[in-house]
């Protein structure tokens, strides 16, 4: 049968968060509301990620869900929602930040007692230099946390975007009993169901209602927001685009308060796939012949099945299983048909892909992240960027004998984008410098080198932290400075590594015709 197209509207977006803030909780909450679960605690996968998968599986059998582990689709008021997932936890790393080259939105899943933490601020940063709209949901309003004021300040302070709060908390942080809607100035009650396990019911009050039934919270919740008006800090479209404000909504993901909103402003205010600019900044219209880039690849860690897993988000056109596409680094057909047959034993519901839709493709040997696919019109889009490195450890192989594998093997792991390689003179061929985003990555490398190359590789961890890149004719006056080292990235990049910013700060007050550089996205 021939696959036919899903033209409804796509949302695609990631859920930024630091550990902890309520990610799982929110995503069981989602795809609760989008009614594709009857429990949200099917799918808890507290046991781990790994727990999460394979009950994502289940469930995908159960109820027709097109889930991976990196991504997760449902439909909702005849929209299609794609949730791309950001591995952000223990395993922190470049894949975390490159999934945010696959969405058009994101959340800013804030913990109300904790306010903006690290890992939060580091994934705004991507969003803001890539340009996409951050909604936030200020989580866990069911308990005791944070003023909603002081948290506003605290975002406008930390990362410069003007909040704009859609809805705000009646009931102090750990006595939530619903929100005032700011637009049409409603009282939104939420009843608690037992665990949070169903829809939490919602009761809309006016004002007068409202103020009857909650009193002194009603009446703090409407004085805040009469602040917030006569601040300016009301919802403008065009600003939200541009990364100038973020809308704000209270929630609690375990009791499913503020859940179905947050779904509605997603489909109201995150913009839609929109064209895709290629490497020569050519905009690929998403009504165009098919094409996506590959934004993540994982290999399997697992020495038996060698299989590679290419996932790639659909840039323009449909996707049909079974197409043969084009591979544009190599110019080579590749076949979807095989991988998919594979890859869809789980998920046979996938025929189609628009574009937003992640798709996943199996054994795809041949694809690299950041690598185009397309059928019909030829298009490149421009590499992923790598990100700016926080850990480093030289490498070298367990056994001197194997050189040969191991050159290949770390050739290899570089360009798939698993590590960024630095290499030195004076630390040589054999022991080059690995420099990563989250240290899982290191694993990664330790695990692929002895299972794929037959070479077991050991690791010193180096004491940098950060680098900076150098211009070529100033790497020179660096050299034998006690504590930097400079480096050269494969792309050419000359970085220098230092143990912390004081150590940055002093070199450069030491040196002040120096030019170093901050490493951006995309440098
Ligand atoms: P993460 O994926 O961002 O790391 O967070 P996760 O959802 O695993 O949530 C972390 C903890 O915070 C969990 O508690 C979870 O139940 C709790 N949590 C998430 N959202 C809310 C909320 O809106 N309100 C409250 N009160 N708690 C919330 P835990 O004790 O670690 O696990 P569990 O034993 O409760 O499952």
């Amino acid at each position: 049968m021939q696959p036919s197209s899903d033209t409804r509207p796509r949302r695609t977006f990631a859920v930024i968060s630091h550990p902890d803030a309520g990610k799982s909780t929110l995503t069981e909450a989602l795809a609760l509301h989008a009614e594709m679960l009857s429990e949200a605690g099917a799918v808890h996968g507290k046991a781990g990620r790994r727990g999460t998968v394979s009950d994502w599986m289940e469930m995908e059998r159960a109820r027709g869900i097109s889930i991976s582990s990196a991504a997760l689709q449902f439909a909702f008021r005849d929209h299609v929602v794609n949730l791309v997932d950001t591995p952000g936890h223990a395993d922190f790393s470049e894949d975390t930040y490159r999934v945010l080259t696959a969405v058009d939105s994101a959340v800013m899943l804030v913990d109300a007692a904790k306010g903006l933490e690290p890992q939060t601020l580091k994934l705004f940063r991507v969003c803001a230099q890539r340009r996409i709209p951050v909604l936030t949901v200020v989580n866990k309003w069911d308990r005791p946390g944070l003023e909603p004021l002081a948290l506003m300040d605290e975002i406008q302070q930390q990362i410069g975007l003007d909040p704009t709060p859609l809805t705000w908390p009646v009931g102090l942080a750990g006595d939530f009993r619903g929100v005032l809607d700011r637009r049409s100035g409603e009282f939104v009650r939420y009843t608690r169901t037992a665990g949070g396990a169903t829809k939490a019911p919602e009761e809309r009050m006016d004002p007068a209602a409202a103020a009857a039934r909650e009193g002194d919270a009603w009446a703090t919740a409407v004085e805040e927001h009469e602040l917030l008006a006569a601040d300016g800090a009301e919802h403008d479209q065009e600003l939200f685009l541009a990364g100038a404000t973020t809308p704000v909504l209270f929630a609690s993901a375990l009791l499913n308060f503020g859940v179905g909103r947050l779904l509605d402003t997603l489909l109201e205010l995150a913009p839609a796939p929109g064209p895709t600019l290629d490497a020569q900044g050519s905009p690929r219209q998403p009504g165009d012949d098919f094409s996506a880039y590959v934004f993540k690849v994982q290999a399997g860690m697992d020495a038996a099945h060698r299989d590679r897993l290419a996932y790639a988000r659909v840039c323009s056109g449909t996707f049909e299983r079974g197409m043969v596409v084009r591979h544009a680094a190599t110019g080579r057909p590749f076949a979807t048909k095989y991988a998919q047959a594979v890859f869809g034993r789980e998920r046979s519901s996938v025929d189609v892909a628009e574009p937003g839709d992640i798709i996943g493709l199996v054994n795809a040997a041949a694809l690299r992240v950041g690598d185009t696919i397309y059928d019909g019109s030829p298009v490149e889009y421009p590499p992923i960027a790598s990100f700016p490195p926080e850990h480093f450890a030289s490498v070298r192989a367990a056994d001197s004998g194997r050189h040969k594998q191991f050159r290949r093997g770390i050739e290899q792991l570089d360009q798939e984008g698993v590590v960024q390689v630095l290499r030195s003179e004076l630390r040589g061929d054999q022991a080059p410098v690995l420099a990563a985003v989250g240290p899982m990555q290191f694993e990664v490398v330790v695990a692929r080198m002895a299972a794929e190359y037959k070479c077991p590789v050991r690791l010193d961890h180096l004491d940098y932290t950060l680098a900076r890149r150098v211009p070529a004719d100033q790497a020179e006056a660096l050299a034998g400075k006690r504590g930097v080292e400079v480096m050269r990235r494969s792309d050419g990049a000359l970085l220098a590594l230092f143990p912390d910013r004081w150590r940055v700060s002093s070199v450069q007050r030491e040196l002040p015709d120096l030019r170093l550089e901050e490493l951006g996205v995309d440098q």
